[in-house]
């Protein structure tokens, strides 16, 4: 754990983010229709709150609130920018979860929401999830400035879309060979595109809406570049080391699909200390920012040691 920072006060920290995450996505996902809808239907409306209520984490709204306390930026922002980036998240779970994508039952710790629901109110729920992402992204109450509204909604479709978690996913599945014969995979871009790009983008949303200076731009986006390969190399871990009750999804699911990742590359010694190295790549990341940075710091050492 980083100095200046508990492990208790990182805890109630993160807890503090999820519960404010939770009340505002309640809030965006009501029914109360805004100007321009015609009509928010109930089977749509509930299953987008079933995916995205209720569980997670809620790292990366956790990151963007964390980034942007290093700008003195206001919570209530941040938060803002934080559920636009978590129902992209939510989309890109009930996407993965799909029978024709990674064909999982489990989520959280309930049914996926096609299992729930059937396939065709899931996808059309992560649909709805990623445009109304961009509704709240550009939002007159993020920033009084318009340009940096523009900046967050660019990064956050270069963060979701061809050449990030999409264009990530779609690698994910050829490295099980799904289209045609399996060709060599390059891990490392690969999960920096279907995880990292996300992660980053929560990293660098602070230094955005912050309007900081480009060498505090790159120095969140160095660390959040390792704290995103550390979050899915210790994901891939987890898949091989852990169990379903604790992760609330299926364990050993990698290895059924034949997917190709940091733990079937170097093992898991070789994954662990690639994790470790990550670590102090992020630390000194955020070597500029002195205690300003430890909040951060303490963030990429609980996604590195997470259960779940
Ligand atoms: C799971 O992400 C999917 C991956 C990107 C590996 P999280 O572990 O952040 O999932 P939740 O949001 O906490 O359920
Ligand atoms: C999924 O990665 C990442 C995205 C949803 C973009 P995984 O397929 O490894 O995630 P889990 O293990 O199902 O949560
Ligand atoms: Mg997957
Ligand atoms: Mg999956
Ligand atoms: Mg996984």
């Amino acid at each position: 754990m980083a100095i200046g920072t508990s492990s208790i006060d990182f805890a109630k920290r993160l807890d503090a983010t999820a519960d404010d995450t939770e009340a505002l996505l309640t809030r965006l996902l009501s029914d109360d229709l805004l100007p321009d809808e015609t009509a928010r239907p109930p089977r749509l409306m509930a299953a987008m709150r079933y995916s995205s209520l209720g569980g997670g984490k809620r790292l990366r709204p956790f990151l963007v609130v964390e980034s942007a306390a290093v700008f003195g930026v206001t919570r209530e922002a941040a938060l803002l920018v934080g559920a636009a980036l978590e129902c992209i998240h939510c989309y890109s779970l009930i996407h993965d979860d799909l029978p024709a994508m990674d064909n999982s039952d489990l989520r959280r710790g309930r049914p996926t929401l096609h299992k729930a629901y059937d396939d065709a109110t899931a996808i059309l729920a992560g649909d709805a999830l990623l445009t109304l992402a961009f509704d709240i992204i550009t939002r007159d109450e993020i920033h009084r400035d318009p340009m940096v509204r523009l900046l967050l909604t660019r990064a956050l479709a270069r963060a979701s879309g061809i050449g990030g978690m999409a264009g990530g996913q779609i690698l994910d599945l050829a490295g099980e060979g799904r289209f045609g014969d399996r060709e060599p995979v390059d891990v490392a871009r690969l999960q920096q595109m279907k995880t990292g790009a996300l992660l980053r983008f929560g990293c660098v949303a602070g230094a955005i809406l912050g309007q900081s200076s480009p060498e505090q731009y790159k120095a969140l986006e160095n660390y959040g570049r390792a704290l995103g390969e550390a979050f899915q190399i210790a994901d891939d871990l987890l898949d091989v080391e852990g169990d379903a009750e604790a992760l609330g999804k299926p364990a050993g699911a990698d290895a059924a699909l034949g997917k190709t990742t940091f733990v079937t590359q170097l093992g898991i010694d070789g994954a662990k200390q690639r994790i470790a190295d990550l670590l102090a790549r992020a630390d000194q990341a955020l070597s500029m920012f002195g205690a300003k940075g430890d909040v951060l710091r303490a963030a990429a050492h609980f996604v590195a040691a997470r259960k779940n």
